[in-house]
C-alpha cells in the first residue's frame, strides 16, 4: 500500500509519540493531514492540533478513522487502554511500548491483530534515529514492507526478537540520556579552560556526531579512532589517562547493567 493513502493514528500523545510525527513530517513520510492522535487530556493533543493533526479522546474513534496504528502509552496502561479496542483485519497495529513483547501485547488485543513492535530513541524526531522491530505472529510481509518505508527514512533500523529488542532498549535506546551526558560533560570542560558555553555545547555535540558518523563510514573500531588521535607524550593521550582514571568505560557499563534489570524488572510487572 502507497504510504500517501494511509491514515496513521498515534494512541497517545506524548514525547514518544510527538517524536515520531515531527520525524515522519520532516521527512516527508506523511502529510500532517495523514496523522490523527488520541489521549485522555489536551495537554498534548492541542500542541498536535497546532501542528495540523486531527485529534480525539476517544481511541476507538481513532481506531475506526486509521489503517495504522501506533500505541505510544506507557507500558502499565496498555492492560485498560489495549482490549476494548475495536481492531480488525485491515488494521496494522506498531507499537513503541517498552518491555512488553509481542505476545504479551497480542494478549491484550483482538485474536489475530496484525502487530509489529518497535522500540525507538528520540533522535527519530531529527531522522537520525534507532528502531528496533520485532514481527508479531500475524503480521504479513506486506506490513513489514510498510514498517520499511515507515521507518527507514527516520532510523536506521533492524528485525529482531523479542528479547534481543529489550537488550537493545536499555543499551542503546536509553543511551540518547548518557550521550547527553557525555556531551555535557565535554562542553562544561571546555568552559571551564574559558571557552564559552554555547561554541562549547556545540563543538561537543559535533565531537559525538562525527566520532559516530567515523565509525559508521570507515568501519574503524572505537579504540582505533582513539589510538589515530593519540600522538605519544601529546594531550590527548593525557586526556585518556584521565578518562581511565575515572573509570569512565565501567562507568558506561555499569549504566546498561543498570538499565537492563529495570527492563527486566518492568517486563515481570
Ligand atoms: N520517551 C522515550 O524515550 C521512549 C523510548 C522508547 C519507547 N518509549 C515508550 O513510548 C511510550 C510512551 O512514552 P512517552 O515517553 O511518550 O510517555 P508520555 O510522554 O508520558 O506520553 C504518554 C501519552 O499517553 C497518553 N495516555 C494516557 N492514558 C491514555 C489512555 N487511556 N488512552 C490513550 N492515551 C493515553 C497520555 O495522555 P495525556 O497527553 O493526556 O497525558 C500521553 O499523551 C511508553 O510505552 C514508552 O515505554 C518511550
Amino acid at each position: 500500500m502507497a504510504l500517501a493513502n494511509l491514515k496513521i493514528g498515534f494512541i497517545g500523545a506524548g514525547s514518544m509519540a510527538q517524536g515520531m510525527i515531527e520525524g515522519w513530517i520532516r521527512a516527508n513520510v506523511v502529510k500532517p493531514s495523514q496523522l490523527m492522535a488520541s489521549a485522555p487530556s489536551d495537554r498534548n493533543l492541542s500542541k498536535l492540533r497546532e501542528r495540523g493533526l486531527s485529534t480525539t479522546h476517544d481511541n476507538a474513534e481513532l481506531v475506526r478513522s486509521c489503517t495504522v496504528v501506533v500505541i505510544a502509552c506507557k507500558p502499565y496502561q496498555c492492560k485498560d487502554v489495549l482490549p476494548p479496542l475495536p481492531f480488525g483485519p485491515h488494521h496494522l497495529v506498531l507499537s513503541v511500548v517498552a518491555a512488553l513483547s509481542c505476545p504479551a501485547h497480542e494478549a491484550l488485543l483482538r485474536p489475530g491483530t496484525r502487530l509489529v513492535r518497535t522500540m525507538p530513541n528520540v533522535a527519530i524526531a531529527v531522522c537520525e534515529g534507532i528502531i528496533g522491530v520485532v514481527r508479531g505472529s500475524h503480521a504479513t510481509d506486506e506490513d513489514m514492507a510498510i514498517v520499511d518505508k515507515l521507518v527507514q527514512p527516520i532510523a536506521f533500523y533492524e528485525v529482531m526478537s523479542d528479547p534481543q529488542l529489550d537488550l537493545m532498549s536499555s543499551a542503546v535506546c536509553t543511551g540518547v540520556a548518557w550521550a547527553a551526558m557525555v556531551m555535557e560533560g565535554l562542553a562544561d570542560g571546555a568552559v571551564m579552560v574559558g571557552l564559552p558555553r554555547s561554541l562549547a555545547l556545540k563543538t561537543a555535540a559535533i565531537t559525538l556526531m562525527g566520532t559516530g558518523k567515523l565509525h559508521m563510514e570507515t568501519g574503524k573500531h572505537p579504540g582505533e579512532i582513539k589510538d589515530s588521535v593519540c600522538s605519544p607524550g601529546g594531550s590527548t593521550i593525557r586526556g585518556v589517562h584521565a578518562l581511565e582514571k575515572s573509570g569512565v568505560r565501567a562507568a558506561m557499563m555499569n549504566a546498561v547493567e543498570a538499565a537492563t534489570e529495570q527492563i527486566k524488572n518492568m517486563s515481570k510487572k
